[in-house]
């Protein structure tokens, strides 16, 4: 079973990465839970010599998103903020960095709070304004680091671009793709060099697993890479690394309905008389909503939604029934979450608002339920 380098997305999705398993012909690659291998002599080995070094599940995946990424190889880690957090070992003390101001508060966290006590510097931009790229980046800026959609807000920014800037710079790109997922956009295709991605969200879509990945396209980032993988050790285990897996090989026709969905409930908010103002991509008014089509194939399932106060935030979040109150995105099940209180609690209240997110935000990751349930839950919720 052999794939053509010319598959599709859909067809890489579910095949990429796996054969057969050699030892039984089982279709679905095992979930090799194991530390370590038998060597049949000394320095004689299958190629697999420690659980934290190699691991067949782990592999597969990581072989299978670097397909879906457009990338040379992928790097699977504990989490999504391990993963952002590998990224910066590529770094030393006193390097620089441009990032999305409106990035998630976990990244933000760890920027601030972590790797600037270790000579890293980070400045703050709203990417989705190409101008405002340029005069941020120093002699010792070594990334930009995008995210797109971001998260609560939706600005969209342009990666190719945005990629084309920073390469007149010797500056490398990174794309948080973690919101849009690769059926949604893919950076590497259009210019950029690094992807990273919480798999907790849309490429394992099911809620089930914590995880993050690395993908590059330079050798000299995969040598780094597999190497501090390997160093540090903040490995995905065997088993997340089956859920994701698994994950995959629906995420075309997930994000499908997801696309769907949120298009219809974007709509129907924005109808809604209770609802001051609603923030998607997909929608004429979105100021980015130009770039999202050209860009993205389809605008994704995130909605950002004002009702006006934490006042009503707070009376309407626990009326939801089918929609449940959480962190998190990108699952089967729609999740709602109130930013300024949940994601976005470790981001300074001065910088929340300078950002955009008010008080009466309210955030929808939508699900794959059918869209009639959804907008049902949401009348009742708001009536
Ligand atoms: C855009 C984005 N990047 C990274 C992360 C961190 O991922 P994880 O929670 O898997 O560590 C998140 C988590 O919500 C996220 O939304």
């Amino acid at each position: 079973m052999k794939l053509k380098p010319t598959a599709r997305f859909s067809t890489r999705c579910i095949h990429a990465g796996q054969e057969p398993d050699p030892a039984t012909g089982a279709i679905i690659t095992p979930i090799y839970q194991t530390s370590t291998y038998v060597q049949e002599g000394l320095g004689q080995h299958k190629g697999f010599e420690y659980g934290r070094t190699q691991n067949p599940t782990r592999m597969a995946l990581e072989a299978n998103l670097a397909s879906l990424e457009s990338g040379l190889a992928g790097f699977a880690f504990a989490s999504g903020m391990a993963a952002i957090d590998a990224l910066l070992t590529r770094l030393e003390s006193g390097d620089h960095l441009v990032v999305s101001d409106n990035t998630y508060g976990g990244t933000f966290r760890l920027f601030e709070r972590v790797r600037r006590k270790f000579g890293l510097d980070f400045s703050y931009v709203d990417t989705s304004r190409l101008e405002l790229i340029e005069p941020a980046i120093t002699p010792k800026t070594k990334y930009l680091f995008l995210e797109t959609p971001t998260n609560p807000m939706l600005r969209v920014t342009d990666l190719a671009a945005a990629s084309e800037i920073a390469h007149q710079h010797n500056v490398r790109v990174i794309v948080d793709n973690t919101f849009a997922s690769p059926y949604i956009q893919r950076p590497l295709e259009l210019g950029c060099d690094i992807v990273t991605h919480s798999t907790t969200k849309f490429l394992n879509g099911h809620s089930d697993s914590v995880g993050g990945v690395v993908v590059v396209k330079h050798q000299d980032d995969l040598e780094w890479m597999k190497f501090v993988q390997n160093a540090a050790g903040a490995i995905l285990g065997p088993m997340d690394s089956w859920l994701v897996l698994r994950g995959t090989k629906t995420l075309p026709i997930r994000m499908e309905r997801t696309n769907a969905n949120a298009t219809a409930i974007a709509e129907y908010l924005k109808g809604h008389k209770k609802v001051q103002s609603v923030i998607y991509p997909g929608l004429p008014d979105h100021p980015h909503h130009a770039l999202a089509k050209k860009q993205m194939h389809g605008f994704g399932g995130l909605i950002s939604f004002d009702v006006g106060s934490i006042d009503v935030a707070r009376a309407v979040l626990p009326r939801f029934k089918l929609m449940a109150l959480a962190e998190s995105l990108g699952g089967v099940e729609t999740l709602i979450s109130h930013p300024a209180v949940m994601t976005h609690a470790s981001v300074p209240p001065e910088r929340r608002a300078a950002i955009g997110i008010t008080e009466g935000m309210i955030r929808i990751s939508v699900g794959i339920e059918d869209v009639d349930d959804l907008k049902e839950d949401l009348e009742q919720a708001l009536a």
